[in-house]
């Protein structure tokens, strides 16, 4: 692992470390008794952390745990968007805002808990009125727009499960997602905003869902763009949804009654659906954004900066937040659209106390100069986290130092997709923070750093992050694959039963987690999983690729670039030019989304490969990286990594 350890020598000497500010712990959530409190009696803890929702009956037990397969809060009903409106509703905070929401072109929607119980309620009455029931799949991409959550709610109130795929996502993505899931409903729009002008949604979603079990596509008018429709299939939001009624009796539906499905990418091309459940996820979502973000409701106004096209936006954006009757800042587009002070703009307009957003973002903004933010009123700014990928120290410095004027304690949040909320974090006004540091498990969770053998490695030692018990959000399973789910997160270590994270990790002198980063085949482009086997497969589908092999580098603002290494086909072998690697790249981007568009392109001859077979992606990355090639004694011919190296430094 030479990039593990080089990241290790450069986190060995980041000794900084700030305690939390007095006046913040005075008045913060969690106390610095909360550990002990959840080490005493998990269970219990648990417990009590379920009791901030509102169930309709009582659970009989806390946890049922039969490794790999973990039920919490068995016998317990609610309904899951009657906790995120109507409860708040029914509290007395109906005209609280919900919903800040900002859109691109600047135009702009205060939506209030009694709003949203309206437009939620009016949601479920259509899609049940289209044939949507308990336990039916409804695929969502779409932009960031209130009727994305409304729709993700909509979908809880009656029991169906959603599942949203990133608006990013191609057709051929989408369409695999939906026939993995066998969705019958697909809720879309007409167009959405990207970097100031109309781009189209409904002509990629038409495609996606042809040949599939959609039977309707519902489609909110966004951009006001014309599109084709499909007459008996297609239904305008304004229409269905705005004729049908107000009133709407939310069911209660059991603790683990699924919830919703996210695909995310394994280390295989087939992206895997994860499968969450009710009670437990909305527990550990609405714990975690209460005493990780010292959230107040009422007072705190909160922006998660995240699409909710991944889980960050499921769990941080809709569920967690709203379970907590949070006022939420919603922000369609990108953040130098129109310019790049854009998201410091909306701090001050609605003075944000709570600011959440992935460390890629935070180099962009480093790039753009410190001068930006500065013009701006950041005052009202209390807490500061950040989620995606490792945070190098600089970054978190200059996060703390230009946007929280050194008053704000910064939260590092480790999670995944599988984990459905936040794992490793620092408590702001009770944990110590270090620059790049996501510390400790939070009150409730366990992690641990082991070495191959799966023993517990000591402090100023790395090795393998591991959740050594069960967690109340925890993924239940991959959609139709159990066999995957218990080969991916469990085999690793069986024996003793822990799930594996894919992360490595290390311990500091003083026991603090830090995060190095994927140790599989995943790769992490600004905080988006991509698999490297998923873009081999893209590229080698095109007709010109005899043979690709795909690695991550390390890049200063993504954390990571995609690099290709790729064999030409006869022909084409002869014209490796700039116009054949153009090809490739829009080729991957219509096969995955532009996400997923390689930032280099090398034609080489030969790839790296042991006697078996199998391509070394490490040495490869050794030249992605302009290092010196490792040991080679393993491949099948040395030579190749010479000319693979020379190409290379020769930039081909
Ligand atoms: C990485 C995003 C370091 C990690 C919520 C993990 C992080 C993967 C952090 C999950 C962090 C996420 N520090 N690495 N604070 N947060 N990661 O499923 O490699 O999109 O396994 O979930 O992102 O990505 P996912």
């Amino acid at each position: 692992m030479a990039e593990s350890e080089a990241k290790l020598s450069a986190l060995a000497t980041e000794t900084r470390a700030f305690p939390p500010p007095e006046e913040f712990a005075a008045q913060a959530n969690a106390k610095a008794d909360l550990y002990e409190h959840a080490d005493a009696d998990r269970e219990a803890f648990w417990a009590e952390q379920a009791d901030r929702l509102s169930w309709s009956k009582k659970w009989d037990k806390v946890l049922e745990w039969e490794t790999p397969f973990a039920k919490w809060f068995v016998g317990g009903q609610l309904n899951v968007a009657y906790n995120c409106v109507d409860r708040h509703v029914e509290e007395g905070n109906g005209d609280r805002v919900a919903l800040y929401w900002e859109g691109e072109p600047g135009d702009s929607r205060e939506i209030t808990y009694a709003d949203l119980k309206r437009e939620v309620s009016k949601a479920a009455n259509a899609l049940t009125e289209l044939g949507i029931g308990k336990g039916d799949r409804v695929a969502i991409q779409m932009p960031m727009i209130p009727e994305t959550a409304i729709s993700m709610l909509a979908c809880a109130r009656i029991g169906a499960m959603h599942s949203v795929v990133f608006g990013g996502f191609s057709p051929g993505a989408l369409k695999a997602r939906i026939e993995d899931a066998e969705c019958k409903l697909l809720i879309t729009t007409d167009g959405q905003y990207r970097r100031g002008k109309p781009a189209p949604m409904k002509e990629n979603t038409d495609e996606a869902v042809v040949g599939t079990t959609i039977e309707h596509v519902l489609v909110v008018k966004r951009t006001d763009t014309d599109v084709p429709w499909t007459d008996g299939r297609d239904l305008w939001w304004h229409d269905t949804v705005g004729k049908a009624s107000e009133e709407h009796t939310p069911e209660a539906f059991d603790s683990e009654h699924p919830l919703f499905i996210l695909y995310t990418s394994g280390t295989t091309g087939k992206p895997k659906g994860i499968l969450h459940t009710s009670g437990g996820y909305l527990t550990q979502t609405a714990y975690t954004h209460n005493v990780v973000f010292d959230h107040k409701p009422g007072e705190s106004v909160y922006w998660c900066t995240a699409d909710v096209g991944w889980v960050t936006g499921h769990s941080y954006i809709v569920y967690g937040p709203m379970a907590n009757g949070a006022t939420s800042v919603m922000y369609e587009g990108t953040p130098n659209t129109p310019h790049e002070g854009r998201h410091w703009e909306i701090v001050q307009k609605y003075g944000v106390t709570i600011y959440y957003t992935a460390p890629t973002l935070i180099r962009t903004f480093m790039k753009w100069g410190e001068q930006i933010p500065a013009e701006y009123d950041l005052s009202s700014l209390k807490v500061l986290g950040t989620v995606g990928e490792p945070i190098n120290p600089e970054a978190w410095m200059w996060f703390r130092e230009k946007i929280g004027a050194e008053r704000c304690p910064i939260v590092d949040t480790w999670w995944q997709t599988e984990t459905g909320a936040m794992m490793i974090a620092p408590l702001p006004g009770v944990t110590e923070t270090k620059p790049g540091s996501a510390m400790a498990a939070l009150p409730g969770i366990a992690a641990s750093v082991v070495d191959e053998q799966g023993n517990g490695v000591g402090n100023g030692e790395g090795g393998y992050l591991v959740l050594d018990k069960p967690w109340p959000s925890m993924l239940r399973g991959i959609w139709g694959d159990n066999e995957r789910y218990k080969d991916t997160y469990w085999s690793k270590f069986a024996e003793q039963g822990y799930y594996f994270a894919g992360d490595g990790a290390k311990y500091d002198d003083d026991g603090a987690i830090w995060l190095l980063g994927r140790v599989d085949d995943v790769m992490n482009v600004s905080g988006h999983r991509i698999s490297t086997t998923e873009v081999e497969s893209a590229l080698v589908s095109h007709p010109t690729v005899a043979e690709a092999a795909v690695v991550g580098a390390s890049d200063e603002t993504t954390g990571q670039g995609i690099v290709a290494f790729v064999i030409l086909r006869g022909s084409a072998a002869k014209d490796g030019g700039d116009d054949a690697i153009k090809a490739l790249r829009d080729h991957v981007a219509k096969e995955i989304g532009p996400i997923a568009k390689p930032r280099q392109i090398l034609v080489v001859e030969e790839l790296p490969k042991t006697r078996s077979g199998k391509i070394m992606r490490r040495l490869l990355r050794d030249v992605a990286e302009n290092r010196d090639v490792g040991d080679v004694s393993t491949l099948a011919d040395s030579s190749v990594m010479d000319l693979i190296s020379s190409g290379m430094k020769e930039g081909k």
